[in-house]
């Protein structure tokens, strides 16, 4: 392919809450123009400019794509070239689809932010035979949602299997502590997939099959557990409460297992869910956050209650925390696993911002350079791949040198 642009790493969408984030991680990680050649993009030439001026002196001579969502010859040429196209242009079902098709057409590598495992569902039904063809390498869900989930799993698997010879066949993770907020891009997107759903039987359907984005010859009949409510956890002997990331995390993971050949085992199970302490205490929380997680979704999924929520009370798109917030933030991902014989692990993954933002932004710029630079075409083909089955160890590698993240194995194994 001619290599007109000639830019390792676009960024679609560089003026979206995240994005502005990710410009000015990557700026700081990479500079401009030394090694890694990268450019931002959007809809709104004023709008990049500004965010180059924001930006400050270190920034001038970044380069800036103008190209709406839906102008096809634009988003074309922004793809001539380019490596890698990192999107966090969304909600991805209102806008992402366009960008997906012209990727996966013209053979360029993509990563983005979704969480909406319905899109991502239409997209790999859609696409995946055009990416295959012409070798583009899609990766979804590069953000919180999902690889400290994928990758958490991956390197349990991968320790599991240095110390025991075999995978482990179930593993549970728990969301110990994290502290960060939403943005309006988020709810957006959140409030997008429930108001779909409400109408739609069939996506409700398709939504509670842990399965969904597994190809269909996938073969897994494992029932799958799924904390929807306030529950007692033996195996790390505290109460737990439903995690609203679960429901894109859980379908990531088993996908990563479908994809790796089933690395994980046929019969492996996966669950997710918050930690919210002992005794009665920890058991009123659960229950209390239970109660505030099904309003909340009640309240989204009818029109006169969406609206209020949207009007008054979530932020608005291109809202979200402040830096200091963002800086204060972090988080701290718990993990069990067992094996089919009874041995055990216990790990834990940790981020040094807040989850949504400081520390996607960190992980989605790593992925698109991961992708760029170390994952060669023989080894990972076109496709639809998870963060764990296209970037595996190397992704990891940058996580913990450069994205703030830590990945280790809790040797008291109590
Ligand atoms: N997986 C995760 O962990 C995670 C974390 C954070 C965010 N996200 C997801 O990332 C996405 C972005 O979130 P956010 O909070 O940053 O959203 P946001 O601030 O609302 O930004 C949305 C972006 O989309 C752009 N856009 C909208 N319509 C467009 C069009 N027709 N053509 C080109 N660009 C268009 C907007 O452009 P303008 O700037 O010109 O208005 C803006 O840059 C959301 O889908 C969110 O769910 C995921």
């Amino acid at each position: 392919m001619m290599n007109q642009n000639g830019y390792d790493v676009v960024v679609f969408g560089a003026t979206s809450f995240v994005g502005r984030i990710l410009a000015e991680y990557l700026l700081h990680t990479f500079g401009v123009g030394e090694d890694l050649t990268w450019a931002i993009a959007g809809r709104s030439e004023q709008k990049l400019e500004a965010l180059r001026s924001e930006l400050g002196s270190m920034a001038v001579d970044l380069p800036v794509i103008v190209a709406d969502a839906s102008d096809e010859a634009a988003l074309q040429s922004l793809c001539d070239g380019t490596r890698v196209v990192i999107s966090t242009v969304g909600p991805y079902a209102l806008y992402g689809e366009p960008l997906v098709r012209i990727c996966a057409e013209s053979g360029t590598d993509y990563c983005d932010l979704t969480g909406e495992v319905q899109w991502l569902r239409q997209m790999i039904q859609k696409y995946e035979d055009t990416a295959r063809n012409s070798g583009a390498r899609i990766v979804n869900c590069c953000g919180f949602d999902s690889i400290p989930s994928d990758m958490g799993v991956w390197f349990m698997q991968e320790q599991a299997q240095a110390r025991f010879g075999k995978p482990l066949t179930r593993v549970s993770m728990r969301v110990k502590a994290a502290k960060g907020e939403l943005s309006g891009g988020t709810v957006a997107s959140l409030l997008n997939v429930v108001k779909e759903a409400s109408s739609n039987p069939e996506l409700r359907r398709e939504l509670a099959n842990p399965y969904s984005v597994c190809p269909p010859n996938h073969g897994f009949t494992a029932r799958q557990h799924t904390v929807k409510k306030a529950e007692y956890d033996p195996d790390f002997q505290a109460w737990t409460a439903p995690f609203v990331m679960a429901a894109i995390n859980t379908r990531v993971v088993h996908r990563s297992n479908a994809l790796s050949g089933k690395a994980y085992g046929s019969d492996f199970r996966y669950d997710e869910a918050v930690l919210v302490g002992r005794g009665l205490k920890g058991r009123a929380t659960g229950w209390g956050m239970t109660g505030f997680m099904g309003g909340f979704m009640l309240g989204a999924s009818i029109a006169p209650t969406r609206w209020l929520l949207e009007r008054f009370v979530v932020p608005k798109p291109g809202q979200g925390p402040s830096r200091e917030a963002r800086e204060k933030g972090f988080f701290d991902l718990r993990f069990f696993g067992e094996t089919e014989d009874g041995e055990t692990l216990r790990g834990k993954v940790t981020g040094d911002r807040d989850p949504g933002y400081g520390a996607t932004s960190k992980m989605l710029g790593q992925a698109g350079v991961c992708l760029a630079r170390d994952v060669d075409r023989e080894q990972v083909g076109g496709g639809f791949w998870t963060p764990a089955t296209a970037l595996d160890g190397q992704l990891l590698e940058r996580l913990q040198n450069a994205s703030g993240m830590t990945f280790e194995l809790l040797e008291d194994q109590a």
